[in-house]
């Protein structure tokens, strides 16, 4: 008698897929597409841009490089909810181009996900999470960053009471120039603090755990002025959060091109009994060949067998598990509408040249 016991088999449960559509097939937007279009619990069952040139090329990409099955292509979000059904949607316009598309979406009972930041204005982003509540379904913004376990790790070490309390934080991101002066065309439509700082303000407003109160801001000008490109340089930013912690960001996105990696960037987070330094330019990696040098990041977004993993996927994954189990997600947009009035606050005091109080109104 054969006594080797018999493997188990579990049988994965039934899954009905998700369909989601995705709304702004730009750089992010077919990347949101092809994330959808890769995983087996979800149909990507359209895509959707005002230009609609840019849309079928996206999705003939998809096709031909990745094998995912070509998504029907949509001028209008209109006629794309209309047509397809869909369970969520991913919204990947430019920065201006959130509150519309997002309202929308919700307005039509889907749920969504807006690339960050949430808005430019506390008064969109109001509309937006309002939408929200009407329509009971989750609006969450791909603050991505949260899924990179460094920043977990400082997250849990400051709530577990392991490090005490956050005192003061320093953050520098700087792309290169490439990315005002040709990948965007619309960098005179956003700055480099809601390109760049959004993120960051996320992540240190995540580990302080309380309210900004206080923002002061500084900008320089004149290399992109000159390519007649109207936006700030750099941009320097000085925030008080209600518990007394401090925080300093610097944006600025005008490095050359020859530098290894799209994205320079740099934070320390110092606590009473804790202090990370995060180099996250390198990422400890430097990769040189014959005509260039790399730094290749891992943390954000990386291939392999074709597939895209890092934070980003995280981020879109936590998207859907809030959809199937009816969880809040952990950046909904009711949670980082503070970034967007503090934001907001950095494009006036840069304005005025003063410090501005505002209520960054910290939901749990
Ligand atoms: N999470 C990240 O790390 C990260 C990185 C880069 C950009 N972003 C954000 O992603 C968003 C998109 O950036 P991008 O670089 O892909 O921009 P992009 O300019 O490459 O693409 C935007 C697309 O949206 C389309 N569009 C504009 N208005 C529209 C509308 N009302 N309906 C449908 N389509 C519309 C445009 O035609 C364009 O194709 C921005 O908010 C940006 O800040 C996030």
């Amino acid at each position: 008698m054969n006594m080797e016991r018999q493997p188990v088999i579990i049988e994965p449960a039934a899954r009905v897929p998700l369909r989601i559509a995705v709304v702004g097939t730009g750089l992010l937007g077919e990347r949101h597409a092809r994330f959808w279009g890769q995983q087996d619990d979800v149909e990507l069952v359209g895509i959707v841009d005002l230009d609609l040139g840019r849309a079928t090329s996206a999705a003939e990409r998809l096709t031909t490089n990745f094998r995912i099955p070509r998504p029907p292509v949509f001028r209008s979000l209109e006629t794309l909810l209309t047509a397809t059904g869909a369970d969520g949607v991913s919204v990947a316009t430019p920065d201006f181009a959130h509150r519309d598309p997002v309202v929308q979406a919700l307005d039509a009972g889907l749920h969504v996900l807006v690339e960050k930041p949430l808005a430019m204005t506390t008064a969109d982003a109001f509309v937006m999470t309002d939408a929200a509540r009407r329509a009971g379904r989750w609006l969450m913004v791909n603050h991505s960053m949260r899924w990179i376990p460094r920043y977990r790790a400082i997250h849990d070490a400051i709530r577990n009471g392991e490090w005490g309390q956050m005192v003061v934080a320093h953050s520098a991101k700087s792309d290169v120039i490439h990315v005002p002066t040709e990948m965007l065309r619309w960098a005179s439509r956003t700055s480099a603090a809601y390109f760049l700082t959004a993120h960051d303000l996320d992540l240190v407003r995540w580990f302080a755990g309380d309210r900004i109160v206080r923002v002061f801001a500084q900008g320089a000008r004149g290399v992109l002025d000159r390519r007649g490109i109207d936006a700030y340089d750099a941009i320097q930013t000085s925030v008080t959060f209600a518990n007394g912690s401090i925080a300093s960001f610097e944006a600025s996105w005008i490095h050359p091109n020859t530098y290894p990696s799209f994205t320079d960037d740099y934070m320390h987070v110092i606590c009473e009994q804790g202090v990370a330094y995060l180099d996250r330019g390198r990422e400890g990696s430097e990769v040189f060949e014959t005509d260039r040098v790399r730094h290749p990041k891992h943390s954000t977004v990386y291939e392999q067998d074709g597939r895209i993993y890092g934070s980003f996927r995280h981020s879109l994954e936590h998207f859907t598990r809030c959809i199937r189990t009816g969880t809040e997600p952990l950046t909904s947009a009711r949670r980082v509408t503070g970034v967007v009035t503090a934001l907001e606050a950095i494009h006036r005091s840069l304005e005025t040249g003063l410090p501005e109080t505002i209520d960054d109104q910290l939901a749990d």
